[in-house]
């Protein structure tokens, strides 16, 4: 077993290596440009993207000529939100998204405050689940959007957007989800009534950075969408710019294995996070999942530990590596907006630790690492003046 154990497969996932043997000819037999439509070179390229785009339709049961490749969930969301808003702005402003949604949702509908968007937030019960009804409820006749997560990036809660596409449905408003953290790893079919439009990202999945799709339905009623990159007119004028083909080719390959392997990985990561919650519980008290643990991604943990505080935990935790939140806001003291959305004192909040299982872990990892954090944690309650 090598240290540091990885434990941070929210933040990012690493490369599998079958994923970086596909993506390797593309660096050099196939560096052809996609759009260079006169030449084998191009042609060779061209034909490695629509397989690609074929296998990564596929994870997600949409069609191919749905999915446009973009640079990763934070584009794709960026492509969706504003595309929609704008495209939308002779019938309404109004956007409906939730509290606990990954920034690169909530900024967005921020940036679009300033331009006169109107921009309901509705919050999340304790569990970290939005009551569809209160969706229903918050629709107005100048609603443009709705944009719920599928998985939160922090506590791994699944909302039920199976009912919330169909709230949106009933009343023909263009439905998005941004599920980064849910493809690959919980069952998702876009087929489900009402999604229009779904985010997600390769290197969440064991693909490689700076590649990620925006799925754009077909199904009526058909979302409107205004390009947000202008150019040469790539990916039929919504996001152009020359195809990043080795990134594109790596996400097709992951998409593939992830779409065979998930049922097997999923049991066997439940069955390895849920052993570390009672390694942990049998050892120390005063443990606390944030979040309610189902419907939960299976690899996710996010826990708090009473009088502990969250970032001198992860500071002394050098071996393994954990987050307190999300890699974008790691470099903030705010409490997380997660965790805050929970109605989580900030106490409670700061002594948080969000732990991502992932493909390559293994058993004896997983009990160094309750090994670790319960050492820690005794540790810090130990000198802790509150204890
Ligand atoms: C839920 C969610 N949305 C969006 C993103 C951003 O994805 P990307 O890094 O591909 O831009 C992330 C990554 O942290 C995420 O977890």
């Amino acid at each position: 077993m090598h240290t540091p154990v990885y434990l941070d497969n929210h933040a990012t996932t690493p490369v599998d290596p079958r994923v970086l043997e596909a993506m390797l000819p593309c660096f050099s037999g196939v560096f052809g440009n996609p759009s260079s439509r006169v030449h084998e070179f191009g042609w060779r390229a061209a034909e490695a993207v629509e397989t690609a785009r074929a296998q990564v339709a596929r994870l997600i049961g949409a069609a191919p000529d749905e999915i446009i490749f973009t640079s990763g969930a934070t584009e794709s969301n960026n492509l969706a939100i504003k595309g929609v808003y704008e495209a939308a702005a002779k019938h309404g402003n109004h956007i409906i998204t939730c509290a606990t949604e990954h920034t690169a949702v909530l900024d967005v509908c921020r940036s679009l405050e300033k331009r006169g968007a109107l921009v309901t937030i509705l919050p999340v019960d304790s569990g970290g689940l939005l009551d569809p009804g209160r969706v229903a409820d918050a629709i107005t006749d100048h609603t443009v959007l709705i944009s719920v997560m599928t998985a939160n990036n922090e506590i791994g809660v699944i909302q039920p957007i199976e009912d919330i596409a169909r709230v949106a449905a009933y009343k023909d408003i263009p439905f998005h989800t941004d599920a980064a953290q849910a493809c690959g790893k919980a069952p998702f079919n876009v087929r489900m009534a009402g999604i229009h439009l779904v985010s997600f990202t390769a290197h969440k999945l064991y693909g490689p950075k700076g590649v990620g799709a925006l799925c754009i339905r077909r199904r009526p009623p058909r979302v409107r969408l205004a390009a947000q990159i202008h150019g040469g007119g790539q990916e039929r004028g919504w996001r152009s710019g020359t195809l990043n083909v080795p990134g594109i080719v790596g996400f097709g390959k992951a998409c593939e294995l992830m779409l065979d392997e998930m049922p097997a990985e999923s049991l066997r990561l439940r069955v390895m996070r849920d052993r570390l919650l009672t390694l942990l519980r049998e050892s120390i008290d005063g443990v606390d999942v944030n979040g309610a643990l189902e419907p939960r991604l299976p690899h996710n943990l996010n826990v708090s530990f009473e009088r502990v505080e969250g970032e001198s935990l992860i500071m002394r935790l050098r071996d393994v590596a954990v987050s307190s939140g999300s890699a974008c806001a790691s470099a903030s003291v705010s409490p997380s907006h997660v965790l805050h959305a929970l109605g989580l004192t900030p106490e409670r909040a700061h002594s948080s630790l969000r732990i991502g299982l992932g493909r390559f872990n293994t058993n004896p990892e997983i009990d160094y690492a309750a090994g670790r954090i319960i050492e820690e944690v005794k540790r810090l309650r130990e000198i802790s003046p509150t204890s």
